[in-house]
Order: C-alpha cells, then structure tokens, then sequence
C-alpha cells in the first residue's frame, strides 16, 4: 500500500480519437500499459466531463463512447492489462468532487489557462454553466479517486494536475494522509506534444475539420497526407522551402524513425538530411508527402485493421466496459470510504461514536 503505482487517464467522448491523441498520450498508454512498471491502469472514457459542455447534445456523447472505446483496443489497450470505464458510472467520483469543492476558490478556478481558453471557444464568457466551470474539480476526483500515481496526457491538461495537488494537499493537510498527489507524464517528442492540423492550424480539432483520424481509411489519410499545408512560399521545386510551421515535417518529427528512411527514402540517411535538402532548394512537396503518407499508412494500417476486428462484435466491447466499470467502481468506493473516515463522516461505521456521545450526555 501506498507504493503501488497506478496511472489514471482518459478523453472525452465527443469525436473519433485522432493522430493528435495517438502521439500525444495513447501511444504512450500503450508503453505504460505493457511495461510491467505498473501495477494498475485505469482508462477513463470521460463522458460525464463530455457533457459539462455537450449539455444539449447527449446523443453525441452516447454514440461516441463506444468510437472511443474501439479507438482504445484498436491502439493496443488490452482490457486484460487495463481497466476501461465510462466515468458517469462510478457514482462514487461525484461525492468526492462535492467534498473537494470546499477545497477550492473561485478565483482559483478562473485562473485556470485551459478553462480560460475553452470558455472563449464555446462563448461561455458571459454565461458559464455551473459544471463546466467546476469540471477541474470533478477531474481531480477521477485522478485521485484511483490514487494515481501517474497520469499520461496531452500539455492541455497540466494546470487539471497542478489543480489535483493542490486539492490533495490541502485535503491531507486538514484531514489526514489519505490521497495521493499524481505526477503528470508529458510527451517526450516537442512535435507530439502538440500536433498542429492538417491546415497548419495550432490544434487538430473535429470542428477545424483538419483531424485525421485512427479509423480513417488509407485512402482517406493519404488524400489528407496530400493536401497537407506546407510552406506556402515554396511554389518550384528549386525554390528554398521552410521548415518552420510546415505541418508535413512537423508530423515528420513525430512519426518518423531511421527505418522508415531505409524502407522509404534510401537516398536519405535521416531527417536532419531531408530537411537540409528541403531549405537548400531542390526537393519537392510531393515527395516529402509520399514520405509521410507511407509512414503514416505502416503506422495506422494495423490500427484500422484491429478496430475492425473489434468491430465485428459490438456486444463484446459493452461487456468489457461494464466489467470495466464495477471494477473502477470498487477501487473508487474504497478511497472514498477513507475519505469520508477522514473527514468524520463515517457516523455508522466509527463503532467508539456512539459510546462517545453517549457519555457527552450522560447526566
Ligand atoms: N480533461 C481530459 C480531456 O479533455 C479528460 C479527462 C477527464 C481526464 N478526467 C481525466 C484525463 C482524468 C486524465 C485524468 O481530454
């Protein structure tokens, strides 16, 4: 007890899983999963999170639990290695963000930067709903509520980790040493750490329409590989062309190993190589996409080719999640019976209560 280390993350269910989440946190899963270090790992499937801002849209959030779900196994998540659970159910985890709202300000949840950033992309400024604003608080209780040690996701979500600590201390500072403060894994790869859309945008998102996603078919993936932006100076193929901000090499960064060079593109020994040709003059779009576009194909081919395996048996994922669910739920209920303990309010398990009050009134 207490030395166990256990990782706890997961994703919103509002949209198949893309290229952005596949090198920025599920890749690594997969590692973590596989590597022996850990002796348990929960996947969240966080859809009552989806729904702090999917309000009026629970269809969406329903269909897409179970796109998640596959992208998961589809990955290499291995329901025999992890546990994969849809967060509403583990009624457990909303107890605990009630008591942990009491730990925590308003002012510090404004000052959150990722808060900040969705509430101007959803227009909530003038109006926030109450569970939106608050979601930090919810998360908080997904991570501790599995006393994760370790939690692998995408930049966005260091300040929900810096919030957890803070919670946890102040939690174990007033009632006791009951929660553990997480440690948030980041991608160790700049370019995975933010993957930029297929349009050069900052950010792959469904509603930019610049995803390409782990279901894609290999024809769609290769027509997004083709009209990927590049350098938009680089109209001749003599022409110096940039490296900077040019997406097909950014997502080269991240995709791109020295085997791939020799199976592919012999005539380069490696990235540095590539890009040195690129910004000399000389070497054409076209080819460095086919580049890409062959990595990309060897690297979701045996994805696409596994979700639609599990595809074929829909019930099979259901029962696995439900498996998932009581499992997480009694893992859950168990830290939130220490904290209620803690925090005296435990009134029929605590067997000295009774005898205590008795005598405090006793005559
Ligand atoms: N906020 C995460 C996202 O938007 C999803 C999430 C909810 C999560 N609870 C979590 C991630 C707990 C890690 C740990 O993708």
């Amino acid at each position: 007890m207490g030395k166990e280390k256990i990782i706890l993350t997961g994703d919103r269910p509002t949209g198949r899983l893309h290229i952005g989440h596949y090198v920025g946190s599920l890749k690594r899963r997969v590692e973590l999963q596989n590597s022996g270090m850990f002796d348990k790992v929960f996947i969240m499937i966080a859809d009552a999170q989806a729904l702090t801002d999917n309000v009026d849209n629970p269809e969406k959030v329903r269909q897409n639990v179970i796109e998640v779900a596959l992208d998961y196994l589809a990955c290499g998540i291995d329901p025999m290695k992890s546990t994969i659970f849809i967060q509403s159910q583990i009624a457990e985890l909303c107890e605990l963000a009630f008591y942990y709202m009491n730990l925590v300000t308003v002012s510090r949840l404004q000052r959150n930067p990722t808060v900040k950033t969705e509430i101007q992309m959803r227009n909530f400024e003038t109006s926030i709903p109450v569970g939106f604003f608050t979601y930090p608080i919810s998360q908080a209780s997904d991570i501790t509520a599995f006393k994760a040690t370790t939690v692998p996701v995408g930049e966005d979500q260091k300040p929900m980790l810096e919030q957890t600590n803070e919670i946890v201390r102040r939690f174990n500072h007033i009632y006791g040493e009951v929660l553990v403060e997480p440690e948030i894994l980041l991608p160790d790869n700049a370019a995975c750490l933010r993957l930029p859309g297929t349009d050069g945008k900052a950010k792959m998102s469904k509603s930019l329409g610049n995803c390409i996603y782990l279901s894609d078919t290999a024809e769609e993936v290769q027509k997004k590989v083709k009209s990927m932006y590049t350098d938009p100076d680089h109209l001749r193929v003599e022409d110096p062309g940039k490296i900077e901000g040019n997406t097909v090499f950014t997502y080269l960064d991240a995709f791109s190993r020295p085997e791939h060079f020799e199976r592919y593109l012999p005539d380069y020994p490696n990235l540095d190589e590539l890009k040195a040709h690129y910004q000399r003059g000389g070497l054409g779009d076209m080819k460095v996409k086919k580049f890409l576009g062959a990595i990309m194909e060897e690297e979701l081919a045996p994805i696409r080719q596994r979700r639609l395996e599990f595809e074929k048996d829909i019930p099979a994922i259901y029962e696995m999640l439900q498996k998932g669910c009581e499992e997480a739920r009694a893992t859950a209920a168990q830290t939130l019976a220490e904290v209620r303990k803690a925090m005296k309010i435990d009134y029929f398990n605590d067997t000295e209560l009774i005898a205590e009050q008795v005598k405090r009134f006793a005559k």
